[in-house]
């Protein structure tokens, strides 16, 4: 295999043929292959994409360059969720307990914080004590016993993903369709579920910012599972605006534990029953959406999810006081700063990934891979596309170690939040379903 000719067919728009993909990425993984061959491979796909043999050859290689978790022939059915990232989104601190109390098993992988979107690993690990990184055989156990685990992504698992996508973050690859999907869904199927839900987002906060690109992302994943015998379903959920009020780790944490006492912002809770009804579906534990959605909400309502979230938290090693009082438990920041609306009118739109970015640049996220989070701070928003405003209501507080990043946190979110006459026009909070056989609208009543 000459690496110099795999690039050129690549580039010039060519399908590379089965055996030579597999022998360069083969070569790549062995360390055989420089990484910057491997870096103009990556740019060569981000402008030609992959057709569904490379795909495939792709997500082999990677899922095959590490272990697999194995459940053999236990009975029950692992389904997992992923969401392709946003503001605010706590979801799966809900959701997997949540199906888990309903009967589904869940073992799921979550991942850090990137870029301007938060991360479930960021958000549990503001939980004293809460492990991620238990070994992969534990985790098997405790999905066994508990019916969820919540790790972190660990080396074991599809290490090539993780030298890949080293790679496509310094060389402006991360964006394309084919990669994103590979990654994703290698990393799901080698954790060994029967059935995914994604929750693929879309508007100005979203790593998709374009509706078209979010379906194809969707119809993508779902084409790989198909090939693996998972079953694959996506909701696509609207990011232009942040989900529910809190950005930021511990704060996101507080709401999480709202909505599994059944209170919080109805946003979130609406698109964790969706997700939570499919997962049921695919689970075979519902007979059909609507039998889903009505169990959701009522071990949301009776306290059969928060109970799980409990227990979860206990055997994972995190002090379950967060349950009951999470304020007490929970870090908190030194300051907090009430930002005042500068003039009367209303909400018009969010600059989403504008709002993340503020809250990373408050200790919330990353700038690089090695900096510390400060799970403390973040923003409690108070307003949403359409809210009317007087001059001088809330808009929203924003926690901080100290007055000066509050002050300029203050100034990023007055830039983000727009605030006029005109008519807001925000997503439908979920606007389609896609599964194997095709694409729904969901009306407004979903
Ligand atoms: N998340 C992943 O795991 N991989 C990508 O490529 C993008 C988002």
């Amino acid at each position: 295999m000459m690496p110099y000719a795999v690039i050129r067919q690549k580039r010039d728009g060519g399908a590379v043929p089965r055996p030579l993909l597999d022998s360069f990425l083969q070569a790549f993984h062995h360390g055989d292959l420089p990484d910057y061959q491997m870096a103009a491979f990556l740019m060569a796909v981000w402008f030609r994409g992959l057709d569904a043999t490379e795909l495939d050859v792709l997500v082999d290689a990677i899922i095959d360059s590490g272990s697999r978790v194995d459940f053999g022939a236990e009975p029950g059915r692992r389904i997992d969720k992923h969401s392709t990232g946003g503001v605010g989104d706590k979801v799966s601190i809900v959701l997997a307990p949540l199906a888990a109390a309903l009967g589904v098993q869940v073992p799921m992988m979550t991942g850090r914080g990137l870029g301007h979107s938060g991360g479930t690993v960021d958000k549990l690990s503001a939980i004293p004590g809460f492990r991620l990184d238990l070994p992969l055989d534990t985790f098997r156990d405790q999905v066994l016993d508990l019916g969820v685990a919540m790790i972190s992504q660990t080396p074991e698992i599809t290490p090539l993903d993780g030298r890949l996508y080293a790679l496509r973050d310094v060389t402006a690859t991360v964006d394309s369709i084919p990669l994103i999907a590979s990654s994703i869904m290698s990393k799901k199927l080698a954790s060994g579920i029967d059935g995914l839900v994604l929750d693929v987002k879309t508007g100005n906060g979203a790593f998709m910012t374009a509706e078209a690109d979010a379906l194809e992302l969707a119809r993508t994943m779902i084409g790989i599972g198909a090939q693996r015998d998972c079953d694959v379903v996506a909701l696509v959920t609207a990011m232009d605006r942040p989900l529910g009020r809190a950005v930021g780790n511990a704060l996101e944490v507080v709401e999480a534990i709202d909505l599994l006492r059944g209170e919080g912002p109805a946003d979130v809770r609406e698109v964790t029953v969706a997700l939570t009804a499919e997962m049921l579906v695919l689970a075979a534990a519902a007979p059909d959406i609507e039998a889903g959605r009505a169990a959701a909400e009522a071990a949301l309502d009776d306290g059969r999810a928060l109970d799980r979230f409990r227990r979860l938290v206990e055997v994972q090693g995190g002090d379950p006081r967060v349950v009951d009082s999470p304020a007490d438990t929970l870090p908190r920041a030194p300051v907090q700063r009430t930002v005042g609306a500068a003039a009367a009118g209303r909400v018009v739109a969010m600059d989403t990934r504008a709002i993340g970015e503020a809250a990373v640049a408050l200790g919330a996220g990353r700038r690089h891979t090695d900096d510390l989070i400060d799970p403390r701070v973040g923003f409690e928003l108070q307003v949403e596309p359409g809210t009317r405003l007087e001059r001088g209501d809330p808009v929203a507080v924003i926690h901080a170690a100290d007055h000066e990043v509050a002050a300029r946190a203050e100034a990023a979110l007055r830039d983000a939040i727009t605030v006029g006459d005109d008519t807001p026009r925000p997503r439908p909070l979920i606007s389609h379903r896609v599964t194997r056989t095709g694409v729904e609208e969901v009306g407004p009543g979903r």
